[in-house]
């Protein structure tokens, strides 16, 4: 196994050590894995075009490691135990023997239906174990996975499954989310009803059983196609380099773009980081909360815990149902050592009340986590004494779609927590902080673009289909630099504190959104002339979403406006991006470039128009009166 850090002194030694021999370093991290054939060299890399290959040469399969290196040492433990939606239905084990079988035999049956090393399989599921089960089957046979969150709309998913050319799409028939039923498979074939052309099967999965239309051309049955395989499959010999799975993100501009992680480093860092960030011990059992159709899924309810033997819980259902109590019963009835959330669903119990959390045994706890969205103090403070009663250390994780796994986040037990700050880095990690001339800010107590001057092997290695893109977005604001797009805050004692996108990508509920994405949802409206899209303080999501919209026509009734654009952004997008508030202006501000002035629509959006700053040099200086006027929050001036 890697290396488990128990000290402050020895966090201080290994980080030392990391950034002064990396390869050394990370050669023996990686010396703890399966590898078919060793690596030639640890580390060859440039930022500037990006390339990046770590462990180059080296040979494995990433489920050798999750699954089979596993089986003499603790085969009949449970890997995954899964915990319904509906509370009275049983919880379901699969120990690493028999979760070894079932990849095995997914595996198989993908293999039978064509799907070769190399091939896009898209899954499009709730959070049932057959969507960890194809993805690791997928990972078994070089497959590239490339999960899209089951909110999100047929059309963003026909996007998906085009940019990827996908050849098979995996789905449920329905999903059970607190009291809904989502038909997953209608929105399916709704999405390849707008021409997803490569896609040559559909593999069900039953779910709830309920009514689906068939479409005997490409549809399959999960159940019939994997029961009558065999429980063998050789893995397939992976380059640690090759392509392991692809995950949408959104950006500041144009559509959601495909991150690419490869086998050796990924498998290497999510392991490493699990056991550190975690202080996974023996027999613990593990509980992240979030939906696999995120990183955070990928990373830490998949690979990582598995990788490292470990107990994961895999949730169906929702924090608020039955009722606000669900988190908390959980824990109680599975005795969960490890708890790791998102700060949106932390707020939103916290103002449910105490009594929720107080009616169960939470004794069990000893790490909590939270990850997403900068976690505010009062919650902060409400997770560490509610929950964590004083005696389970937060971990408040920074990291990203890109990163693949955590770069900055306390060790529970081993360095301070101090509500929030993210804090300090992960051994092999390089932050550092950049100000607009692309210097470096030395020293603490400042501010800056957050940035990391070193790679660390389960980075982003392209962007599907467009490496240029890759380059542009993140590789080519500072030199020799991968730059976040975060501004962060460095403390007198180095701990970092993250302050929030600096481009113009909003969080609202932990989900990542570009504006321009939203708003060219809007744009679909046929009244709709021109929108610009911000974030504004939100109690419970951190960020909500507010759209100023131009029309063509004037808008007689804006309630029935706004239900309008709310209902085209969730045809284009999903739900999860929904504006809160709609205003409907005469124009949007604009520099005589004609670009928007977002930054005060910002100020707007927040309340605080006490310091708007110059807006003289405006094309239109009158619109900002119009726009404050109409303003759908109160100002404070
Ligand atoms: O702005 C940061 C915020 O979430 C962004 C990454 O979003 P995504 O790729 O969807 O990954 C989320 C799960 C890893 C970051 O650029 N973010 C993530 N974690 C934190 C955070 N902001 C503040 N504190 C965090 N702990």
């Amino acid at each position: 196994m890697t290396l488990q850090i128990k000290t402050l002194e020895q966090y201080k030694e290994v980080y030392q050590q990391s950034v002064e021999q990396p390869e050394a370093f990370w050669a023996a991290q990686a010396e703890t894995f399966q590898w078919r054939k060793k690596w030639d060299k640890v580390l060859d890399y440039n930022f500037s075009e990006p390339n990046i290959n770590w462990f180059k040469g080296g040979k494995l399969n990433i489920t050798e490691n999750c699954l089979d290196r596993h089986l003499a040492t603790r085969g009949e433990q449970v890997a995954i135990l899964w915990e319904a939606n509906d509370p009275n239905t049983p919880a379901k084990s699969y120990t690493y023997k028999q979760l070894h079988a079932e990849v095995c035999k997914a595996a198989n049956a993908l293999k039978a239906m064509g799907i070769q090393k190399g091939d896009r399989v898209c899954f499009y599921m709730p959070m049932v174990p057959e969507l960890a089960i194809g993805v690791l089957a997928c990972a078994r046979i070089g497959a590239v996975h490339s999960v899209v969150f089951a909110g999100f709309s047929a059309n963003a998913l026909a996007d998906r499954i085009k940019d990827a050319t996908c050849k098979m799409v995996i789905c449920s028939d329905y999903n059970s989310r607190g009291a809904k039923n989502i038909p997953v498979k209608q929105i399916v074939d709704d999405a390849l009803a707008l021409g997803c052309d490569s896609i040559e099967t559909v593999l069900v999965h039953k779910n709830t059983g309920g009514k689906i239309n068939w479409n005997t051309e490409l549809d399959k049955w999960w159940h019939e196609e994997v029961a009558a395989q065999s429980t063998d499959c050789p893995a397939e010999e992976m380059d640690s380099e090759d392509m392991l799975f692809i995950l949408y993100t959104s950006g500041s501009t144009g559509k959601p773009k495909g991150v690419v992680h490869t086998c050796g480093g990924y498998m290497v860092y999510t392991c490493f980081s699990f056991r550190n960030v975690f202080q996974y011990q023996e027999g613990d059992v593990y509980w992240c909360t979030a939906d696999i159709g995120w990183i955070t899924g990928h990373s830490y309810i998949v690979y990582g815990p598995l990788l490292a033997g470990a107990t994961t819980i895999m949730f169906e259902g929702v924090p608020t149902y039955p009722d606000a109590g669900r988190f908390w019963e959980v824990c109680d009835k599975h005795k969960v050592n490890q708890f790791y959330t998102a700060p949106t669903a932390i707020r939103a119990l916290m103002a449910k009340g105490d009594e929720y959390v107080d009616k169960y045994d939470l004794s069990s706890l000893k790490v909590i986590g939270s990850v997403g969205e900068p976690i505010n103090q009062e919650a902060w403070e409400w997770y560490n004494k509610e929950v964590g009663k004083g005696n389970a250390p937060i971990v408040d994780t920074w990291w990203q779609t890109e990163t693949g796994g955590i770069l900055i986040t306390p060790l529970p037990g081993i360095t301070d927590t101090k509500p929030c700050y993210a804090s300090y880095p992960m051994p092999g990690v390089q932050p550092v902080l950049m100000n607009a001339d692309g210097e470096e800010v030395q020293g603490n107590g400042v501010e800056g673009l957050l940035c990391v001057k070193f790679p660390w092997p389960s980075m982003i290695r392209t962007t599907y289909g467009d490496h240029e893109r890759c380059k542009n977005v993140y590789f080519s604001a500072f030199e020799n630099m991968y730059f976040t797009g975060d501004g962060a805050r460095r403390d007198e004692n180095g701990r970092y504190r993250i302050i929030g996108r600096v481009d113009d990508v909003i969080n609202v509920s932990g989900h990542r959104m570009g504006t321009a994405e939203v708003e060219n949802a809007i744009n679909e409206h046929e009244n709709v002339i021109e929108s610009a899209v911000v974030g504004y303080p939100h109690d419970i999501k951190g960020q909500g979403i507010y759209a100023y919209i131009i029309t063509q026509q004037a808008v007689e009734d804006e309630a029935a406006f706004t239900k309008e654009v709310r209902a085209v952004v969730t045809r284009e997008i999903g739900p999860i991006a929904k504006p809160d508030l709609v205003q409907v202006v005469p124009g949007l501000p604009k520099t005589r470039s004609g670009k928007i002035m977002r930054r005060i629509l910002r100020k707007v959006a927040s309340g605080d128009v006490s310091n708007l700053g110059d807006t003289s040099t405006l094309l239109n200086p009158d619109v900002v009166q119009a726009v404050m006027d109409g303003a759908k929050v109160e100002l404070k001036k």
